[in-house]
């Protein structure tokens, strides 16, 4: 029994990685066995929990020579947290794996394999929607989508509504929509508030939670530890651990975590989507106009990165 959850957004500097490193300290600090999977070769991921990105064996090797990850799966100074560290190497693997047959399952196999180890795996996926973001979707029991509070915040959604639409069809029915999580609200300004209802119009399964943007959750990182343990009080932290325990119910409600797994409080289960029911948003003009209809077509090209915070 065990959960394997994407974190993805082809756009750039919406917070994947720090909603995938606070989520995952906040829900080992409630007593998971959590490993997060720095899948992008900025390797941001791998740093924010204080590991290095120059370590041999990875997941590079794991995609490209099919070398299995036991042994780059690194303990961390959080109890109860592993990593799998990337490098920039990463990158090369887009490419080299093209010519590869079955080469959207190659994460897949690779994570498969440590699900014994591990109550939940979280994938801190790239800003593209790219060959990595395809192997981390088709390797995913569910997909987290995070979603900056700002004025594009629907842009490119609906290209990744189509895109995992796509991996359902042709390469893992099974995958859930688990939620989308609002990031970088700022409660002073109308616009987050604005967005916050958009997006929750668009997207029921949006989690209660949401994430406000936070000096304490932008500084962490370069101290190599996640908010629950860099400012354990901080509002960064709270809505953090108030996501991990939204995420807890709803997943226990699916029976899929060890039922000695309980969230600080009862909240209501998220209702996910179901792969016949992906939310879908209308396309705007700055947006792909075609949309890839075939499962080699679904790998598309990077996104141009819109930092915004
Ligand atoms: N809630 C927040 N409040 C303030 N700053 C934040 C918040 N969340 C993330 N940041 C900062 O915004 C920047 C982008 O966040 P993050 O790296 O998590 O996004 P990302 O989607 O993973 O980016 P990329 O697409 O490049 O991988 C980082 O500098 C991060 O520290
Ligand atoms: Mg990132």
């Amino acid at each position: 029994m065990s959960v394997v959850i994407a974190l993805a957004n082809q756009k750039g500097g919406v917070g994947k990685t720090t909603t995938t490193v606070s989520l995952a300290a906040a829900l080992a600090a409630r007593g998971l066995r959590i490993l997060v999977v720095d899948a992008d070769p900025q390797a941001n991921a791998t740093s924010a929990v204080g590991a290095t990105k120059d370590d041999e064996g990875g997941l590079y090797e794991a995609l490209v020579d099919e070398r299995p990850l036991d042994d780059a799966v690194r303990a961390t100074n959080i109890d109860g947290l592993s990593i799998l560290p990337t490098t920039p190497a990463l990158a090369g693997a887009e490419v080299e794996l093209v010519s590869v047959m079955a080469r959207e399952f190659r994460m897949k196999r690779a994570l498969d394999a440590l699900r014994p180890r591990f109550d939940l795996i979280l994938v801190d996926c790239p800003p593209s929607l790219g060959l990595l973001t395809v192997n981390a979707l088709a390797a995913c029991d569910e997909v987290i989508i995070p979603v900056q509070c700002e004025y594009f915040a629907l842009e490119g959604l609906s290209h990744l509504s189509h895109t995992i639409e796509l991996v359902q069809r042709n390469l893992n029915p099974r995958l859930v929509i688990r939620g989308v999580v609002l990031t970088m609200f700022d409660a002073r300004t109308n616009l987050s508030r604005e967005v916050e209802s958009e997006v929750r119009s668009h997207f029921p399964n949006t989690f209660n939670a949401v994430i406000p943007r936070s000096v304490r959750l932008a500084e962490a990182p370069s101290h190599g530890e996640p908010i629950t343990v860099f400012d354990p009080t901080s509002t960064g932290a709270r809505a953090y651990f108030d996501l991990g325990d939204e995420l807890i119910a709803a997943l226990r409600a699916r029976d899929l975590i060890p039922a000695s797994i309980a969230p600080s409080t009862a909240l209501p289960a998220v209702v996910a989507s179901t792969p016949t029911a992906v939310a879908t948003v209308p396309a705007t003009s700055h947006e792909v106009a075609t949309i890839p209809q075939t499962p080699r077509d679904i790998v598309s090209q990077p996104q141009e990165q819109t930092h915004g915070a």
